[in-house]
């Protein structure tokens, strides 16, 4: 059995996953991942929309002000 996956919306930014994942292309291509990875390996996708390197995030989210909005994880609706 694969290891868990733990996405992880940060605050005001990108949804960080952490563990292997693959991601592809509504085509179905796989989507390169070189280069994206931080130190511990996680991947950041962009939830503001304004990357310009979709579906990873670019820090756009700090030039444009990005702030999470009441109701996602940064609600801290945590059990
Ligand atoms: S969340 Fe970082 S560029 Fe969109």
């Amino acid at each position: 059995m694969a290891d868990t996956v733990h996405v992880t919306a940060t605050a005001d930014g990108p949804y960080m996953i952490a563990g292997r994942v693959e991601l592809r292309w509504p085509s179905g291509h796989v989507i390169s991942q070189e280069g994206e990875a931080d130190g511990s390996g996680a991947i950041y996708l962009c939830r503001c929309g304004h990357s310009q390197n979709k579906p990873f995030c670019d820090n756009s989210h700090k030039r444009v002000g990005f702030k999470s909005t009441e109701g996602d994880a940064t609600a801290h609706r945590e059990p």
